[in-house]
């Protein structure tokens, strides 16, 4: 560990916060020791303009700019779409674009449940959980006119508080009296209003329970807001019977082992989080919903389902909670966010949410192609091999040329780029 000294080495800095962007950077590079081309980079902010990024989160320096590449070919419920996906790996778009043309033909058909999220708030220490279960049950009404009356405007756009759910928990702490708020959020992904609503409800909960509250907050295992999509490869287009046998074979190993269905998952959701954060939307907590409902058998399994349908052909489908809005937040103010969803041609979350799935199905059978035939390095090199060359310090056009001499040596390494570099410019 490389440990420097100098005077101004110290994370103690009072009133950060309320300095500017540019007045933080300059704080920081002085800690740092950042040279000026360094702070030069970090003070160009892209097309987020610091005043705004300085809204979006706390001490703001600099933004962290990542390619959004379009996925083509992709048909969603007979509608042709393209669609923006954020992402800093290489071959996650090309892996949609791939998997969507080889089913052009019937696209993929997609559904979802609603768009309710839950928020939960605990209370413990309830002298008799279940009679108060009973009781805070008898208040359901009174509860859901609570919690609308915190969001007069969601209702007015036809959401709200749908019904009370109260659940009996057997802790290490003790038994606790959980009650869930679900709530309809429509196009919004909904924490700041179930938030709210699980704050405002919490003195009742806790004088209807006979208890006290401590946690008012939303669940992102949103399995009342689940998102589907299904498509059909024909046999000959996935390349016949033995490609689609091992595409297979590697759903049923993940399906089994959760090893191998980390992966599997991991695969899918570079996809979906690639949407996820073009759209402004929170990556984490799709991610969590995701992986929580992998696992809601007691067991993390696959969140994509292969089998064979009565062609001959293979037939995919996903499904898992996809908490995503077009209102509040970042989607709404980052213009970046604003433009892709504009790409997207989406008026609501719900129709947002299908296409996230579609796109989470394409790149996983993109995946499981690669993985049952060529693998995955060979396609992956490619791009690799440019990132290397650029790392080597190849420009221009000598980018291409030592990426390609890299893919034909079969050594994708900085040291060979280097040489290569050095072999082509003399
Ligand atoms: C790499 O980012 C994703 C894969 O590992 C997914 C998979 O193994 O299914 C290729």
């Amino acid at each position: 560990m490389t440990v420097r000294h100098g005077a101004n080495r110290t994370s103690r800095i009072s009133g950060f916060h309320l300095k500017s962007p540019h007045a933080r950077l300059n704080q920081v590079a002085s800690f740092a020791e950042l040279d000026p081309a360094t702070v030069a980079h970090l003070a160009n902010t892209g097309n987020l303009s610091p005043e705004l990024a300085d809204r979006m989160i706390e001490n703001v320096i600099a933004t962290m700019n990542v390619p959004i590449g379009i996925a083509t070919n992709m048909k969603i419920d007979g509608e042709d779409v393209l669609v923006p996906m954020a992402t800093e790996e290489s071959s996650v778009v090309a892996a949609v674009c791939n998997a969507g043309r080889q089913t052009y033909e019937s696209g993929f058909t997609t559904s979802v449940s609603g768009t309710l999220m839950i928020a939960q708030v605990q209370a413990v220490d309830v002298p008799d959980p279940h009679a108060a279960r009973l009781r805070l049950l008898e208040k359901r009404d009174e509860i859901k006119a609570i919690c609308d009356s915190c969001d007069p405007l969601l209702v007015k756009l036809g959401g709200g508080c749908r019904d009370v759910e109260i659940r009996v928990l057997d802790t290490l702490g003790g038994t606790m009296v959980i009650t869930h708020l679900i709530v309809d959020t429509r196009d919004a992904m909904g924490a700041n209003a179930v938030n709210t609503m699980a704050e405002k409800i919490a003195p009742q909960i806790a004088a209807w329970s006979g208890g006290r509250v401590f946690l008012r907050i939303l669940s992102n295992l949103a399995d009342r807001r689940l998102a589907r999509a299904h498509a059909v490869w024909k046999l000959e287009q996935i390349g016949g019977a033995s490609v689609r046998d091992g595409m297979l074979s590697a759903y049923h190993f993940a399906e089994a082992d959760p090893y191998r269905a980390a992966t599997h998952n991991k695969g899918i959701m570079n996809g979906i989080s690639a949407v996820v954060l073009a759209t402004g939307n929170d990556t984490r907590a799709v991610e969590a919903g995701a992986h929580a409902f992998a696992a809601r058998s007691g067991r993390y399994t696959s969140l994509t389902r292969y089998e064979i349908n009565k062609d001959g052909d293979l037939s995919g489908s996903i499904e898992l909670p996809l908490a995503v809005g077009l209102i509040g937040g970042a989607t709404k103010i980052h213009p970046t966010a604003q433009a892709c969803l504009k790409i997207l041609g989406v008026t609501t979350a719900e129709r947002l949410a299908r296409i996230i799935a579609a796109v989470g199905l394409a790149q996983n059978f993109s995946a499981l192609k690669a993985l049952a035939t060529v693998g995955v390095q060979s396609g992956h090199m490619a791009l690799h091999a440019q990132n290397v060359a650029i790392m080597a310090g190849a420009i221009g056009n000598e980018i291409d040329m030592v990426a390609r001499a890299l893919v034909e040596s079969g050594t994708v390494r900085i040291d060979v780029a280097q040489a290569e570099l050095a072999k082509i410019r003399t």
